[in-house]
């Protein structure tokens, strides 16, 4: 695409940001609908990020995606939050205007999307969910089974205080109670009745520890999906279908939480595509 001078300007910020996926998949929207603009990789080490920010709304940057190690960092720096971001506590999304910096977080509904999409008969209220992993993921996923009528959510994490705090800081309100923690060792039992299985942890990701967890206690009716995506078909999600479950891979969520950033930038509401994901997997 050749720009003009009136080019829109967005980016993601990270440290590292090089294996980043997003500005391949910003840049197959950007091509497919004709965008005079740009999606660019901003490297920004943690202790220049507050400079670099104001710097991208200085230069008339529309806003950027956050990722590791800025998206908390972020929360302190933003003018406005939408309500996903307090909740979550992370921002993955700036959006700048009239001189003004707002933060908001995209990936619950990433991650209710993915779902939505890959398993469409699944409903969040039929049957309690099983979360393992209490880290920032873990945080976005919650949020959005709760808000998507998830009457209750347990979570299992190898530390226990992770988990209690995460159920405490979510758990407000009407939810008071909705999220119950399971211990560790406990997890398998806790896939009893279950109707959704999420793997949070970094567990059966290349390069990380397997995932060890009998499945033997879930209904097949469960639906599993997993937040990892190197390998995309993790060996969670390969012994789930082998058992007959519904099972959805993690790029997904990926896909869909870059959504909401695309249409506030550049005005267009995108689409997760068959041939999106393709391009997305495709490197060379
Ligand atoms: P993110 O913010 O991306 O979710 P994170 O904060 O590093 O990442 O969280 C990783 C999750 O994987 C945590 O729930 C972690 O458990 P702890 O809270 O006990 O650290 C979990 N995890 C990582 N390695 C693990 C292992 N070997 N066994 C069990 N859980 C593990």
């Amino acid at each position: 695409m050749i720009l003009s001078g009136h080019a829109k300007l967005a980016g993601v910020m990270g440290w590292p940001v090089g294996h980043s996926l997003s500005p391949r998949l910003h840049g197959y929207w950007l091509d497919k609908h004709g965008i005079d603009g740009a999606y660019v990789p901003l490297p920004v080490r943690p202790d220049a990020f507050p400079g670099a920010v104001r710097a991208l709304a200085a230069l008339g940057f529309r806003g950027a995606n956050l990722t590791i190690p800025h998206k908390e960092a972020a929360l302190a720096l933003c003018d406005t939050l939408d309500a996903a971001a307090q909740r979550i506590g992370s921002v993955n999304t700036l959006v700048f205007g009239d001189g003004r910096i707002e933060g908001r977080n995209s990936d619950a509904f990433g991650f209710i999307e993915n779902l939505r999409d890959g398993a469409p008969a699944w409903r969040a209220s039929a049957a309690p969910a099983v979360v393992l992993g209490a880290g920032g993921a873990a945080r976005a996923v919650i949020v959005s089974l709760l808000d998507a009528g998830a009457q209750e959510v347990r979570l299992c994490n190898r530390t226990p205080a992770r988990a209690e705090a995460l159920a405490e800081d979510i758990g407000v309100g009407d939810m008071k109670g909705a999220v119950v923690c399971v211990p560790w060792d406990a997890r398998a039992n806790a896939l009893s009745g279950a109707g959704l299985l999420v793997n949070t942890t970094s567990l059966g990701m290349a390069g990380h520890g397997a995932l060890d967890l009998a499945l033997d206690d879930l209904p097949t009716s469960a639906l599993v999906t997993d937040i990892v995506y190197t390998p995309l078909e993790t060996d969670l999600l390969r012994r789930a279908r082998a058992r007959g479950h519904a099972a959805v891979d993690g790029l997904g969520m990926l896909l869909h939480q870059a959504r909401p950033g695309f249409e506030a930038w550049f005005g267009v509401t995108p689409e997760v595509t068959p041939e999106l994901r393709a391009f997305v997997l495709n490197r060379d």
